[in-house]
C-alpha cells in the first residue's frame, strides 16, 4: 500500500537532521520517517505557508517538529519563538511530552498553557524564559491579553489537528489570535481531514500554503482489520456489546464509540453491571478531573473500557488499543476514520468493529465507498437476544408524541452541544449525501499516485 511504499523509500538519514535529533530519534527506535514526516520536513523548512494532511497516527507531530527543532537556534532570549496550538488540554500534555522527547540532547524551553487550571502558575513558568510554548487557544489568549505572554518574537505558528479545532468552534478564537501575533511569520497547519472548513480558513487568512497530502483520509491504514454487525436497534447492540466483553482475553483494551454525549451515558448505564470495575467514560459534560482520570486508567490498563464520543478521543494517542467499537455508525466518514485510527497505531495491528441499524445503513454504504472497501459483515451470534424495547428515537413518532411528557430512563435524541455542527445536522440524506461527501474529501482519482500530491501542491 501506499503508505508502506513510500516509508521504504525516505530514511531518517535522507532528511539532514542534526546530531542531536538524530540521537533522540534512535533513542525512540522509531525505523523510518511516516510519509507525511518526510514529505513535510524540506516544505517546513523552506519557511513557506504548509498545510499538512493524512490519516491520524500517522505521526503529525514530529512531522512539523522535526524541521522546527533543525533549525530553532539556542536562545537564552525571555519570549517564545514558536507557538503550537491544540484544540484539548489532553492534547496540550501529549505534544509537549513529544517535544520533549524529541528535544531530549537540545537545551530547549517548553511550556504547555491550557484552560480549566490556575493561570497563575502558568504565568510563572512562562516567566522563567520559553523557546515553544504549545496552549489551547483560548487560555493563551488570555495570556497574552494580561501581559504575562509577549508574542512579538514567534515566527512559527503550528495549528495542529486543524480540523477538531473547527469543529469544536474554535474559528473565532483562532482569528483573535491572529490578530496579535506578528504579521511576518510562517503559518504551519496539520490535519487529519481536509474538511469545508479546513478549506475555507486556508482561502480566507493564508495566501497559496504549500499542501502536503498523504492517503487521503478515507483510505484505512492496511494493519487494522475491520469487521461489521448488523443489528436490529440500540439494545441488541448493547447485548452484542456484553456478550463480547465477556471475552477478556480477546477484548484487551476497548474503546467504545458514540456520537453523542447522551447516548455515551445511555450505553455507560446499560451495560453489564459485571464490567462495573473495568469501565470508564468520557465526554464533553464530565469535569476536567473526571475526563483526565478516565484517560489515564484507561492508557494505563487499569480499565479495560471507555466509552467516548468522537470529539473527546480525537487526536489522542492511547497505547495499544485493540478494538475499537463503533457503537453507532458515523454519518460523516471522517468520525469513522478518527475513531479506527486509535487503535493500529504505529503499525501495531488493530480491530475495528462497526454495528449498525437499518436506519444507519446509509452511512455504513457511505463509508464503505469513500474507502472504496466493503467491510466484512459478520452474523450476529445465535446467542444474542434481539431485544424489543425501543429507545425513544427508534419508536414510532406517533408513539413519541404521544409519550413526551414521559421522564424517566428514555433516551432523547438531539443534537449535543458542539459534538456535532449544527450544519452537519441539518445534512439532508438522500442522493446529493454522496456528492457532498466526495466534495468534501476532494478523492484522488487514482489511488496511491504519488504525483498526486505534487499536482496539488498548489492551491
Ligand atoms: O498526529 P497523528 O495522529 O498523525 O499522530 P501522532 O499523535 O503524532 O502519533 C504518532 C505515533 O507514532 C506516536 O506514538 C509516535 O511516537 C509514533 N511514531 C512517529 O511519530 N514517527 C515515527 N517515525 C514512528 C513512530
Ligand atoms: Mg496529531
Amino acid at each position: 500500500m501506499q503508505i508502506k511504499l513510500q516509508a521504504m523509500q525516505t530514511t531518517f538519514e535522507d532528511l539532514n537532521l542534526s546530531n542531536q535529533l538524530r540521537n533522540a530519534i534512535e533513542d525512540l527506535g522509531f525505523v523510518k520517517p511516516t510519509p507525511i514526516q518526510a514529505e513535510s520536513f524540506s516544505v517546513v523548512r523552506s519557511g513557506k505557508d504548509v498545510v499538512g494532511i493524512a490519516q491520524t497516527g500517522t505521526g503529525k507531530t514530529f512531522a512539523y517538529m522535526m524541521p522546527i527543532l533543525r533549525d530553532l537556534k539556542y536562545s537564552t532570549q525571555q519570549h517564545p519563538k514558536i507557538l503550537v496550538l491544540v484544540p484539548t488540554r489532553e492534547l496540550v500534555l501529549q505534544v509537549v511530552e513529544e517535544i520533549e522527547k524529541l528535544a531530549k540532547y537540545i537545551t530547549l524551553r517548553v511550556v504547555g498553557v491550557y484552560g480549566g487550571t490556575n493561570i497563575n502558575t502558568q504565568k510563572r513558568a512562562i516567566a522563567q524564559g520559553t523557546d515553544v510554548i504549545v496552549a489551547t487557544p483560548g487560555r493563551l489568549y488570555d495570556l497574552a491579553l494580561s501581559k504575562a505572554l509577549n508574542l512579538k518574537n514567534i515566527q512559527k505558528l503550528v495549528i495542529d489537528e486543524v480540523d477538531v479545532m473547527l469543529d469544536l468552534g474554535f474559528r473565532f478564537q483562532l482569528l483573535n489570535i491572529f490578530d496579535i501575533l506578528p504579521e511576518r511569520r510562517q503559518n504551519i497547519m496539520f490535519s487529519a481531514t481536509m474538511t469545508d472548513d479546513v478549506d475555507a480558513l486556508i482561502t480566507d487568512f493564508f495566501k497559496t500554503p504549500e499542501k502536503v497530502s498523504i492517503a487521503v483520509s478515507g483510505t484505512p491504514l492496511d494493519n487494522i482489520s475491520q469487521q461489521s454487525f448488523d443489528v436490529p436497534n440500540f439494545f441488541t447492540k448493547v447485548n452484542l456489546l456484553n456478550h463480547m466483553l465477556k471475552d477478556k482475553e480477546t477484548y484487551k483494551k476497548v474503546l467504545v464509540f458514540v456520537g453523542f454525549k447522551r447516548t455515551a451515558d445511555l450505553l455507560f448505564n446499560s451495560i453489564d453491571e459485571s464490567f462495573a470495575e473495568e469501565i470508564c467514560l468520557i465526554h464533553s459534560n464530565k469535569t476536567q478531573n473526571y475526563r483526565i482520570r478516565s484517560i489515564r486508567q484507561f492508557d494505563e490498563g487499569k480499565n479495560r473500557i471507555l466509552v467516548a464520543t468522537d470529539v473527546m478521543a480525537r487526536g489522542l494517542d492511547f497505547n495499544g488499543v485493540s478494538h475499537v467499537i463503533n457503537f453507532d455508525t458515523p454519518k460523516f466518514p471522517e468520525n469513522y476514520m478518527h475513531r479506527i485510527g486509535r487503535t493500529g497505531r504505529a503499525e501495531q495491528e488493530g480491530q475495528s468493529i462497526l454495528f449498525s441499524t437499518p436506519n444507519e445503513q446509509e452511512h455504513k454504504a457511505g463509508l464503505e465507498e469513500l474507502m472504496n472497501y466493503k467491510i466484512p459483515k459478520i452474523d450476529l451470534p445465535a446467542e444474542i437476544e434481539i431485544s424489543e424495547q425501543l429507545t425513544e428515537d427508534e419508536r414510532p413518532r406517533e408513539d413519541r408524541e404521544r409519550s413526551k411528557n414521559r421522564t424517566g430512563l428514555e433516551y432523547v435524541p438531539g443534537p449535543a452541544f458542539h459534538e456535532k455542527s449544527e450544519k452537519n445536522s441539518k445534512t439532508n440524506q438522500g442522493g446529493s449525501y454522496r456528492r457532498e461527501i466526495a466534495k468534501k474529501y476532494k478523492k484522488p482519482k487514482t489511488r496511491g499516485d504519488k504525483n498526486y500530491n505534487k499536482r496539488n501542491k498548489k492551491k
